[in-house]
């Protein structure tokens, strides 16, 4: 079919199509390679870009209008996307968007008249020890005060430029640790820093002094767990590939961070991102893998920048490509860009969308590691999770166990959001304390304010109330707590919150997120979104918290993925721990007359 795009966009769309075994998993950069140019996708562009990737219109028109970031209808020159999720709102996300709207003098989704600006509210930019933030075309705005709202927007009404203030996302890099000693070294990110710091020893001797199998066995004796959120150990999910195959093997690696709370990968992505290309190769090299698939969230657009300078220098390197390091092994990495959907974080729903489909996670069995990408044998991993392997490639399991728990072993980033004094991105061992995360490191309560509450492990986990707090952060604890260490986004609460507030925001995540595909969870986490908005409207009706309730029962552990569950255990928790703040907002039983 002759297609309607410009011959540039043609050839852009002819080389993405080579990175992928099957044409049509290059749609949704194609996508993006067109709203790049023309700020929104028609159909007629839908119709082009079917022609190219011999998929059929219905395939096409099915996955961009199943991400937020495709735009289907037009939007401003500069497109604002403002955070509203749990961590931003606990920081004063609601005001600043009022602001906003009055300053751009323009509602949500619209286009002011000289078509400059649009704005529209985000589900978590995972940037959340910066909060509030917002993203101003691919210009990230951290801490945001009236003043920053006010700035900005009168420099877009002038034509100025928008300046990245968040560079400075706190952080105390731990000595000796394994992932975050150079957070704080300038320009660690660059090639010539990296290898001064030791970037690429364990990689040399992963290819050219250990056997695959030798790699996988100092994995598993490291005991090194999945920081995605589920902890499964690395190991154990790699020995599940099948080995001496000539099949093709992927390894993907999850940088989607969309877990509210959560903002550590994108830390490694933009402070030491040779690091992570380290942690693939040493990955690749034990699995088998020549291809591996970076699937980075498209509002990370600094951090991803960042992240393929890195990629370009470790090709002219020869760390990357064919032969590396003359050890006759090959490993390409491409990055392949999110689209704005929370669900393509779960590993099938990620596998799917970089295939090109809308994001609905896949029935297990069959797992990845059998039959994942295109069919072939997969392994998901997160960011942090790879970042873990030159540390424990040069130094050994036994180093690595030095630090954390007998079945936690070593550290994990924590990112300390919402009511401290500092909020930051720290690595700690694994097993230290919640209460000394708080008022040591994070520094305390916010001035004047007392604790009322923690989650834990991003806002998928059960809550904690302020006497709860003596726990050790591992996986084991947590759970024994009767929560999780999940992605290890800290988000704390102090007095001022009100719980039903909170929990509305968090369920209004999971509304938004369910890809729809189960019953359970489309129904459960839309009704409860419903339900909590009507509490707090003051239309509660005398059933509703027996609802809320049936409605999370319902969902936990009924569904695909565990979306689902993730969705339940908020409102399982705070049903528990807050019930007063609940019962409050029922309507007052009126004693019966006569
Ligand atoms: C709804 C949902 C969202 C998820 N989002 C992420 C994510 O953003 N990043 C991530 O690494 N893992 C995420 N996970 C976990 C992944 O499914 C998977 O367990 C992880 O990427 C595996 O890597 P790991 O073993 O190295 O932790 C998510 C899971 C669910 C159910």
């Amino acid at each position: 079919m002759s297609s309607s795009l410009p011959s540039e966009v043609v050839s852009s769309i002819e080389a993405l199509k080579v990175r992928y075994e099957r044409p049509s998993a290059a749609l949704v950069p194609a996508l993006f390679e067109i709203q790049e140019r023309n700020g929104h996708i028609t159909p007629e562009d839908e119709a082009a870009v079917a022609g190219l990737l011999e998929v059929d219109e219905c395939t096409v028109h099915e996955t961009a209008s199943f991400y937020p970031l495709i735009f289907q209808q037009p939007v401003g020159k500069t497109h604002i996307q403002v955070c509203h999720n749990i961590s931003c709102s606990l920081v004063g996300a609601e005001p600043l968007i009022d602001l906003l709207e009055r300053e751009l003098g323009v509602g949500e989704k619209e286009v002011t008249p000289d078509g400059l600006v649009s704005y529209q509210r985000a589900e978590c930019l995972g940037c959340c020890c910066d909060a509030p933030v917002m993203l101003v075309g691919e210009t990230l705005i951290g801490n945001l005060t009236p003043e920053k709202v006010q700035t900005v927007c009168a420099r877009l009404k002038s034509g100025e430029k928008i300046v990245n203030d968040t560079s400075l996302t706190h952080t105390e890099p731990l000595e000796g640790g394994a992932v975050s000693v150079n957070f704080l070294i300038r320009d660690a990110h660059h090639l010539k820093i990296a290898e001064e710091r030791g970037a690429y020893g364990a990689a040399r001797k992963g290819l050219l002094e250990m056997t695959p199998d030798q790699i996988l066995g100092e994995v598993k004796e490291a005991g090194l767990r999945g920081q995605g959120g589920a902890g499964f150990p690395t190991g154990m999910k790699w020995s599940f590939v099948p080995r001496d195959t000539p099949w093709t093997k992927y390894l993907c690696v999850n940088a989607d961070e969309s877990e509210p709370g959560t903002c550590k990968d994108r830390e490694i992505l933009r402070r030491d991102p040779h690091r992570l290309i380290e942690g693939i190769i040493l990955a690749s090299r034990a699995i088998g893998v020549r291809t591996a698939y970076v699937y980075i969230r498209r509002e990370f657009y600094e951090p991803r920048q960042t992240f393929e300078a890195a990629l370009r220098e470790a090709y002219d390197a020869g760390y990357l490509g064919t032969n590396v390091l003359s050890s006759g092994f090959d490993l390409d990495i491409h990055v392949h860009h999110g689209a704005g959907a929370y669900i393509c974080g779960e590993e099938t729903g990620l596998i799917e969308s970089l295939e090109g489909k809308k994001g609905w996670p896949r029935i297990k069995p069959p797992f990845p590691a059998l039959k994942g990408l295109f069919g072939r044998p997969t392994v998901v991993n997160n960011v942090e999770t790879l970042a873990n392997l030159p540390f424990i490639i040069s130094n050994g399991a036994s180093r690595f166990r030095l630090r954390g728990t007998e079945k936690s072993p070593g550290t994990k980033l924590f990112c300390i959001s919402g009511h401290v004094r500092k909020p930051g991105v720290h690595e700690l061992p694994m097993g230290y304390s919640l209460r000394d995360m708080i008022y040591g490191v994070a520094g305390g309560i916010r001035d004047g304010h007392t604790l009322k509450a923690v989650i834990p492990g991003g806002s998928s986990v059960q809550v904690l109330r302020a006497d709860e707090i003596d726990v050790a952060m591992d996986f084991e604890a947590t759970r024994a707590a009767g929560t999780m260490l999940g992605s290890g986004g800290v988000i704390v609460m102090d007095e001022s919150v009100d719980m039903v507030e909170a929990l509305m925001v968090i369920a209004r995540f999971y509304a938004h997120e369910s890809c729809g595909q189960c019953t359970p969870c489309r129904e459960g986490t839309a009704w409860t979104y419903k339900i909590l908005h009507r509490l707090i409207e003051g239309r509660a009706r005398p059933e509703d918290l027996d609802t809320l309730l049936d409605l999370a029962n319902n969902m936990d552990g009924t569904t695909i993925c565990p979306l689902g569950s993730a969705a339940a255990w908020p409102i399982q928790a705070m049903l528990k721990k807050f019930p007063e703040e609940f019962e409050r907002r029922l309507p007052r039983k009126v004693a019966a007359v006569g």
